[in-house]
């Protein structure tokens, strides 16, 4: 996989994709990334990228031609064109499932936005225009960050062990994930869950099965329309449903 950013910032990027598991996976060739600067596709003694929006407003908007030039001509080097993406709070949500489908992808080049907003023309260029969440963020690079961050432990490679990106929240037939734990089985007064130290496998399984089931009933009920659960499951996610409103009532 090979991501791409334009961005008036783009030295924010490296701190973050140099360290941890990202840095190995770019290191062991799982990923490549380069970041290039808007304003080389600037033509003024000021590198201006942004403007005043027409019929007045607050703020500045990113010019039209600095990033449509800039995309003809990254679009021309490499092998295959990239598959553009621009960041919006009027974006398509970002979720796992944008995050699988974009791992498909052999070249992605990342449009990161700044200021108040871009030039609407802008996005006649987008192959997505994602938004991570309904809240404003000062500039796209950050969306970026999180994108790749998703995208890339879904790659084959980038996980120490390759199981760990399947058995989790949102891939795991769409619940969120069971709970967790490690030595000690007792702590300051919590006990490890009996079945998790019994060695008992069908009945871990059973256990964590019905704990995400719970949890994501409990936390994320909105989850459980979409899961794929059978009529049993269903009948118990229910029931946790209705225990939880009866409690908050008493
Ligand atoms: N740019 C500004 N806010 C954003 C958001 N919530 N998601 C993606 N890009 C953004």
């Amino acid at each position: 996989m090979r991501f791409e950013a334009l961005s008036v910032f783009p030295e924010v990027f490296s701190p973050y994709l140099d360290a941890s598991i990202m840095g190995r996976a770019q290191r062991s060739g799982v990923f490549s990334f380069e970041a290039y600067d808007l304003r080389d596709w600037t033509h003024d003694r000021h590198r201006t990228v942004d403007d005043a929006p027409f019929g007045g407003g607050q703020g500045m908007l990113m010019k039209p031609a600095p990033i449509f030039e800039a995309l003809d001509e990254l679009s021309l080097n490499g092998s295959s064109s990239p598959h553009v993406v621009f960041f919006s709070p009027c974006g398509q949500r970002f979720d796992q499932r944008v995050a699988e489908r974009l791992a498909t992808k052999e070249r992605i080049l990342f449009v990161c936005g700044r200021y108040e907003g871009i030039d609407e023309r802008v996005y006649t260029l987008a192959d997505d225009v994602l938004s991570i969440g309904d809240y404003v963020l000062t500039g796209g690079e950050l969306a970026a960050l999180v994108v790749m961050d998703a995208v890339v432990r879904l790659l084959p490679g980038a996980l120490g062990d390759e199981l760990s990106a399947v058995d989790e929240s949102f891939s795991s037939e769409g619940l969120l994930e069971y709970a967790q734990y490690t030595r000690p089985a007792s702590y300051r007064g919590m006990d490890v869950p009996e079945v998790l130290l019994s060695g008992d496998h069908a009945k871990v399984r059973e256990w964590r099965r019905r704990n995400a089931l719970e949890r994501t009933a409990l936390w994320r009920p909105d989850l459980l329309e979409s899961a794929r659960l059978t009529d049993e499951e269903r009948l118990f996610a229910q029931d946790v449903l209705r225990s939880d409103g009866d409690d908050r009532h008493e």
